[in-house]
């Protein structure tokens, strides 16, 4: 399915609601992150067949290291063996796959060489990009970028929007125009804070695991039911995140 008009140029999930799926059946947690990889496929796929051309997932934050260390053991291991499993699907579909965050040195090794050779093995590829925030925390980000400003020794004066975003890691990665989170929580957690300055947001009720290509074609068209005005009071002329000039 291509879609061509409205269509937002970068959306991103936060991936939320794996552990109640699981409380729902009685299971561990952990089988919630399991029945995560499902749903990530699904809208990896729908996204890239869509046309979107930016697409980012919310894995894990700074804040998830909080969690007993049996669950974050077991994440890892799951996003390790998602990478191992997908990476040649992926690549064969065109899709550049890149990871924003990893600072940590509680990652294992094993899994970061893994992440390194599948950004590498995908890195020239152009059909949509995928960016995996995992030991992600948007405020970390905006920290980065103000070190990054000052050892560059640029005058305060000569720091503005454009000049500090160009200092965000990923500063390739265009503005996020649509956040789509699970499971009917409604909050930021750390996610992006700069690149959702405008952004729409939806909150589905429907819990990560069980999320489908189906949502997405809903949320897209909510999506395509906004007005956006970037504090003008025309409508933006584009859907795609154009403000109005
Ligand atoms: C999201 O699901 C996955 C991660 C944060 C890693 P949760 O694990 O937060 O699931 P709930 O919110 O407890 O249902
Ligand atoms: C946000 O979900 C992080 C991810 C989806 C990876 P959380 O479930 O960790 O967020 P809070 O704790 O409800 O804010
Ligand atoms: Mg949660």
């Amino acid at each position: 399915m291509e879609i061509t008009s409205g269509l937002p140029r970068h959306v991103a999930c936060v991936m939320d609601g794996n552990g109640r799926w699981a409380a729902q059946r009685s299971l561990p947690r952990t089988a919630g992150h399991e029945a995560a990889e499902a749903a990530v496929m699904d809208v990896i796929e729908a996204a890239r067949s869509a046309g979107i051309g930016w697409l980012s997932l919310y894995a894990f934050s700074t804040e998830n290291w909080r969690r007993p260390s049996s669950e974050v053991e077991i994440l890892m291991r799951l996003v390790r063996g998602a990478i191992r499993k997908h990476a040649p699907a992926l690549h064969a579909r065109g899709i550049r796959c890149r990871f924003l965050g990893m600072s940590d040195t509680r990652i294992p090794p094993p899994l970061v060489q893994d992440i390194t050779d599948l950004t590498v093995l995908t890195g020239d590829n152009r059909r949509m990009t995928l960016t995996v925030a995992f030991d992600h925390g948007g405020r970390r980000d905006i920290v980065q970028a103000a070190r990054s400003l000052i050892r560059a020794g640029i005058p305060a004066d000569q720091v503005t929007e454009a000049t500090f975003a160009r200092h965000l890691p990923h500063a390739d990665t265009p503005d996020v125009d649509l956040v789509i989170r699970t499971s009917g929580e409604q909050r930021i957690s750390n996610f992006m804070l700069w690149q959702v300055a405008y952004a729409e947001w939806v909150f589905p009720q429907v819990l990560w695991p069980d999320f489908r290509a189906s949502h997405l074609w809903e949320c897209l068209d909510t999506y395509r039911s906004r007005q956006r005005r970037f504090g003008d009071v025309r409508e933006s002329t584009a859907i795609t995140g154009e403000e109005p000039r």
